[in-house]
């Protein structure tokens, strides 16, 4: 047995990678390792999508590197930046094994090969892979909820972003797969599955659309909650709205990137949707789903962005009042659209100021929304003791919006009723209804 680590950045669909690899590595002889100190290989599942997320790469490599010289380990980099970077990972001498996130079932031999000391690098992306076939093995999990990934890749070029470099195309995952691991997950206690993609609601195979995954992975007990991420505001339909409503067990919770209020913006970030039709999206929502969180992302900074343009995000942010966001100011990523075509003009001063104007915005917002949740009633799924004291329980309100309360009584996976009795502007304050 080889003891293999394995550490994760980026986004959810990372974390589900992840559980992916370990399956297919412990097929052939590895086993899993928390500690660094003692693995035989050491790998870093990475993200691409800001600057920044790639320099905290290299600075694990390089620790990487320091293990290596105390005990002979094969050092891995797998994901998008292996994707983004390919030879140049190689080149650089710290790195052994290179795997774009379609290459994982090569795995074993690129390891295998490696281990003689020659380099190996599989960064080929397909059409067709899903993984669908392989049931992943649950790290790091509460053993409540889990991700399942419906798709991969993205057709959309949105100018800015590197994501449809790194993970190839489009394609949909057979849904039947996707619901057999659903029950799997609940007939092993979980309680709840996110299902993911860059674009849910493009989700199209063999005449399922996302709406009717939605609803047959709702119909597989009322005990199991369904939530899902990320919805494109040009996408997402009706027919999704409507099926979310149907079900008490789809949570209502939408995360609804908006990425800049600016039309303008909008139109060179090429996103195909105007700041009109996002809050008709929202003013769908907030009509057949009233009780809907609401979270997003934001770009400050894009090029050529103005004052003016930036006053039109902080509009929009009042106007819609998210529970959170996500806030990021604009990193340039080789490659893209936007460093082809758009110079980075806006200077790194005015990109903090205005992410810093719209986190100080945000914070006022989320504290609205978050009052506005006081006196309500919501049945929360237990996730553990809090993070104070195990006196205390945490968990979930369908609307996602985290909830505390004294408990000694239930433990993770209960589902509990609780009202709300006072907030912070990330959490709410609870107290069981018996
Ligand atoms: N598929 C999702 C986004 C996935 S990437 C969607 O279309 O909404 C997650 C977030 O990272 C994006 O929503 C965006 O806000 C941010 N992001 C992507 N590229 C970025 C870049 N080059 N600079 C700064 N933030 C970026
Ligand atoms: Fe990136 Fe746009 Fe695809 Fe989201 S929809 S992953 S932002 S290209
Ligand atoms: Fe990062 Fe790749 Fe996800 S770039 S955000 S890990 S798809």
């Amino acid at each position: 047995m080889r003891k293999l680590y394995i550490e994760t950045y980026g986004c959810q669909m990372n974390v589900n990678d992840t559980e992916v690899i370990f399956s297919i590595l412990s097929e052939h002889g590895y086993q899993r390792t928390e500690s660094i100190d003692e693995a035989d290989v050491i790998m870093a599942n990475t993200c691409s999508i800001r600057d920044n997320a790639e320099q905290r790469i290299w600075g694990r490599i390089n620790q990487f590197n320091i293990q290596k010289k105390k005990r002979r380990a094969t050092i891995g980099i797998l994901g998008c930046m292996a994707e983004r970077l390919k030879d140049a990972l190689l080149e650089s001498g710290k790195v052994d094994v290179v795997a774009g996130p379609d290459a994982y079932r090569s795995l074993p031999d690129l390891l295998e090969a490696a281990a003689d000391g020659h380099p190996q690098i599989n960064v080929e992306l397909s059409r067709e892979e899903t993984y669908g076939d392989i049931k992943p093995v649950r790290v790091d999990t509460n053993g409540v909820s889990a991700f399942i990934s419906i798709m991969r890749g993205c057709n959309n070029v949105c100018s800015y972003c590197v994501v449809p470099y790194t993970r190839g195309v489009e394609r949909s995952r057979d849904a039947s797969t996707i619901v057999r691991e659903a029950c799997d997950c609940f007939q092993n206690g979980y309680k709840e599955v996110t299902l993911l993609g860059q674009n849910v609601d493009s989700y199209y195979f063999d005449g399922i659309n996302f709406a009717n995954l939605l609803a047959r992975v709702a119909e597989i007990s009322p005990l199991l909650r369904v939530r899902f991420s990320t919805s494109n505001p040009q996408d997402i339909s009706d027919e999704v709205i409507e099926t979310m409503a149907r079900y008490d067990n789809i949570c209502k919770h939408i995360h609804l990137p908006v990425q800049s209020g600016s039309n303008r913006i909008l139109e060179k970030m090429r996103r195909r949707y105007t700041r009109e039709w996002y809050l008709e999206r929202v003013a769908k929502i907030r009509e057949v789903l009233p009780e809907c969180g609401l979270t997003t992302d934001v770009i400050a900074g894009f090029c050529s962005e103005t004052e003016e343009d930036h006053k039109e995000t902080l509009s929009l942010f009042e106007e819609v009042v998210f529970d959170t966001a996500f806030m990021f100011y604009y990193s340039e990523r080789p490659g893209t659209l936007a460093a082809r075509k758009y110079p980075d003009d806006v200077d790194i001063e005015t990109k903090t100021r205005r992410l810093n104007e719209i986190i100080e915005l945000q914070g006022r917002m989320s504290l609205k929304s978050y009052r506005r949740d006081i006196g309500k009633t919501f049945e929360v799924l237990v996730e553990g003791p809090s993070k104070k004291t195990d006196k205390e329980l945490c968990g979930r309100a369908s609307n996602n919006k985290m909830c505390v309360w004294p408990d000694t009584e239930h433990k993770a996976g209960d589902y509990v009723t609780v009202e709300v009795m006072d907030c912070t502007s990330a959490t709410l304050i609870c107290r069981e209804k018996k």
